[in-house]
């Protein structure tokens, strides 16, 4: 009977640790799950996140802090001088934006990211 229960007590402790090593090596195998960065494209994804997030202040008829994100020639200068991915990433010496909301979630930063590491194109 006891060895029984040291039986019962190590298949548990066993079932327990499994599901652990599953995901594991799910993680391993697919590191960016949910985040497609394959087809990222100035009119159908950068565009869109710049509308939504910084054109209330960002328009060109809005201008806040003298900055227009308004069509691709705008924006692609603040791509190619750095700024765009300081102030989304919240690196030091640039203001964080959005101004005054959270920062973007990891997908969308990770978009904008390879768009510009793309070199900005209009496509
Ligand atoms: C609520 C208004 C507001 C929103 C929303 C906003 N910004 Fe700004 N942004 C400002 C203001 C005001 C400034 C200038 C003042 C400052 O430097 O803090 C600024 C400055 C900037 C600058 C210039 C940074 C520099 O180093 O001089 C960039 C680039 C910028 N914003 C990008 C963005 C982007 C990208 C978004 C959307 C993800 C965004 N902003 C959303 C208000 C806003």
């Amino acid at each position: 009977m006891k060895n029984c229960l040291i039986a019962l007590a190590a298949i548990m402790s066993l079932l327990a640790v499994l599901p652990g090593c599953y995901y594991d090596v799910e993680e391993e195998l697919y590191p960016n799950t949910g985040c497609d960065t394959l087809d990222v494209g100035y009119a159908t994804t950068i565009a869109p996140i710049i509308e939504d997030n910084c054109l209330n202040c960002h328009s060109a008829a809005a201008n806040f802090g003298n900055v227009t994100l308004e069509g691709h020639n705008n924006l692609k200068t603040y791509a190619d001088n750095g700024q765009l991915l300081g102030v989304i990433r919240h690196e030091s010496g640039f203001p964080a934006m959005p101004q005054g909301a959270p920062q973007l979630v990891d997908c969308t930063i990770e978009k904008i990211e390879k768009w510009v590491n793309d070199g900005a194109p209009d496509n």
